[in-house]
């Protein structure tokens, strides 16, 4: 029941009717009996300012950040963690008692999805397609997983400069380079694991892939982080293929995970936003 002791918490974007947040979010609420709950504000870019600081004033407890605001709203938050601060992005704000603080958690639910899936990562030969937001993300992460990180972009310098980046910070070998079938071919020939950080084969383009066919086979684990639909041409071709396949609602749902446990500081019932965002997505979510 909601009650003068209710602490509130909300994503904010534009446009959020579709926000997936609020389900998994309330649902781990009421699974654990927390006090607590979950909405959804559309602030457009202008308005982002006020809005952060109604945050402040009527002391909401934490915060999903989705598009258009990741990156605008850190000017206006007091610190930032490393992956934030790394990626240029922010998915999550804790509301320390009136300190707000950012977070980015996305690279963090990819890692967790794929380890979740029974992989390990550790000396395993990744190619991650992709240096945007999401990209540098997952980038960020990996680095630190002893595995060989390959990256390919669209823009190879993108690629390039965040492979420098990585290599710097981390002290360890990655590959930066342009997304070609002939790069693509030659860096997924002996890997383990791919990993696509695009928005190709999103609604509306889900005829759309970014790897062919052809190149995908057994032994492969290949995850999307596109989520909408749900099976994307890629996921569905490295099935076919004989893959192993990690969808992007897995990343979705451990992102989430990690920002619950930023908030609450106690694990996040999985398995319960796992259940709360399948029900959403049966009823035409997202
Ligand atoms: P996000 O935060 O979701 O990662 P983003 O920062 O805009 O969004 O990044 C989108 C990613 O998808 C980028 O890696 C982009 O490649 P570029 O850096 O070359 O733009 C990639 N992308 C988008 N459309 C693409 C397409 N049609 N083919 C290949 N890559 C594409």
């Amino acid at each position: 029941m909601i009650a003068g002791t209710t602490k509130v918490f909300c994503v904010i974007g534009d446009p959020i009717e579709h926000s997936l947040s609020p389900a998994m979010h309330n649902a781990a609420f009421r699974h654990l009996g927390l006090d607590a709950v979950f909405v959804a504000f559309r602030v457009d870019r202008k308005n982002l300012e006020h809005a952060v600081k109604g945050i402040r004033s009527l002391g909401i407890a934490g915060v999903n950040v989705t598009m258009p605001h990741k990156t605008a709203i850190i000017s206006y938050l007091d610190e930032l963690n490393k992956e934030a601060e790394f990626v240029g992005a922010v998915n999550t704000v804790l509301n320390a008692e009136g300190k707000l603080v950012g977070f980015n958690t996305d690279g963090i639910g990819a890692v967790r999805a794929l380890k979740e899936s029974g992989l390990t990562l550790k000396g395993k030969k990744i190619v991650l397609i992709g240096a945007g937001g999401a990209g540098k993300a997952i980038a960020f992460q990996l680095a630190q997983e002893a595995c060989e990180l390959r990256i390919l972009n669209r823009d190879g310098e993108k690629a390039k400069q965040l492979a420098a980046k990585l290599e710097r910070k981390f002290n360890t070998k990655i590959l930066g380079n342009s997304l070609s079938q002939a790069t693509l071919k030659e860096c997924i020939k002996d890997a383990d694991v791919l990993i696509n950080a695009t928005s190709v084969g999103m609604q509306p383009n889900h005829n759309q892939t970014p790897v062919d066919r052809e190149l995908l086979k057994p032994g492969l684990t290949v995850m999307d982080i596109v989520y909408n639909p749900v099976e994307t041409r890629l996921i569905r071709e490295a099935k076919s293929a004989g893959a192993n396949v990690v969808y992007g609602t897995e990343m979705l749902i451990f992102q989430g995970a990690a920002s619950f446990e930023i908030w609450w500081k106690t694990p996040a019932p999985v398995d319960v936003m796992r259940k709360a965002l399948s029900d959403k997505l049966c009823r035409g979510g997202a």
